[in-house]
């Protein structure tokens, strides 16, 4: 049988500009090309899961205009389940990105992500409270992240939040949070006025090409990346998380469950775009197989 796993989260439509040089403010340079994605946080880890195998239900909101039909085509075409992914008066989300050099920069406009609120989280109750993971991000608003964790823990659902963009946290939220997957920059924050105890266990810091960090019974243990050339990392993390939901709701123990999601991740950055290089679980396993 299939894991389910439910993402909670936003949808966005990637406007990706790919260049040699990053403006600087006031100045205007050509780029080298102009590419439209499917993206968001939400929608990526929901894709990333779903090509892995797993029955994703994705939880969110859409704008009433082309890109938020696109998109529902795009992540039906994929397999997700979107059947409470629901429209709005509002437009959908969009990303603007520019990728120099495989790196990134995006500015993301929430629009339809800001109707995810706790109200519309609790009509979901019971598609939450029937899954084996939650996958949560902070692109849609705080309380409907809350409600989410509220619910998955009155129902033994296991939770990962991946913290990005990173804001401060209210201490019951990380409490009930199972995994938290921060990357480098979000954990300086996350670890402010925390003890070490109250992150053990959960603290999960990906590193991009250094590859993952976790804290296991007082202790750090890392998990090394898997070395491949990069196109684009846009998605790279949300991938990870994927990777790692799926290994997870399988039973995987935590340090491999990081493997499997490192593997998912370098491979999801071989290709432009935040979804286009996310493997399936049988490339995972070759690709795995031809490192080892
Ligand atoms: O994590 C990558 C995603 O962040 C992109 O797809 C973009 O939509 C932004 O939300
Ligand atoms: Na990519």
């Amino acid at each position: 049988q299939k894991p389910k796993i439910t993402v909670v989260g936003s949808i966005n439509m990637d406007l990706v500009t790919i260049t040699s040089q990053v403006p600087k403010v006031g100045e205007t340079l050509f780029g080298n090309r102009f590419q439209m994605n499917p993206g968001g946080k939400g929608a990526n880890q929901a894709v990333a899961a779903a090509r892995l195998g797993a029955h994703v239900q994705l939880i969110g909101c859409i704008g009433n205009d082309d890109f938020g039909q696109q998109i529902l085509r795009h992540l039906q075409k994929e397999g997700v389940d979107v059947s409470n992914v629901e429209p709005v008066t509002d437009s959908t989300a969009t990303a603007t990105i520019v990728v120099a050099d495989g790196d990134n920069s995006i500015i993301v406009v929430p629009a339809a992500n800001n109707y995810v609120t706790a109200a519309f989280v609790e009509s979901k109750r019971e598609v939450i409270a029937a899954s084996d993971i939650l996958i949560l991000q902070l692109e849609i608003p705080l309380e409907g992240v809350q409600k989410a964790v509220e619910i998955a823990k009155e129902n033994g659902v296991t939770v990962i939040l991946n913290p990005a963009p990173i804001q401060e946290l209210p201490s019951e939220l990380i409490h009930d949070i199972d995994y938290l997957t921060p990357n480098e920059h979000e954990q300086t924050l996350l670890r402010q006025g925390r003890s070490a105890e109250e992150l053990d266990g959960k603290l999960i810091v990906t590193k991009g090409s250094q590859g993952v960090s976790i804290r296991e019974g007082g202790k750090d243990i890392h998990i090394p990346a898997f070395k491949i050339d990069v196109v684009d990392t846009t998605g790279a993390g949300d991938s990870f998380n994927g990777g790692l939901a799926l290994a997870l709701s399988k039973g995987v123990p935590l340090r491999e469950a990081c493997y499997y999601g490192n593997a998912v991740a370098a491979m999801s950055t071989t290709k432009l775009g935040a979804q286009t290089g996310m493997p399936t679980a049988a490339e995972v396993e070759e690709f795995i197989k031809s490192r080892a």
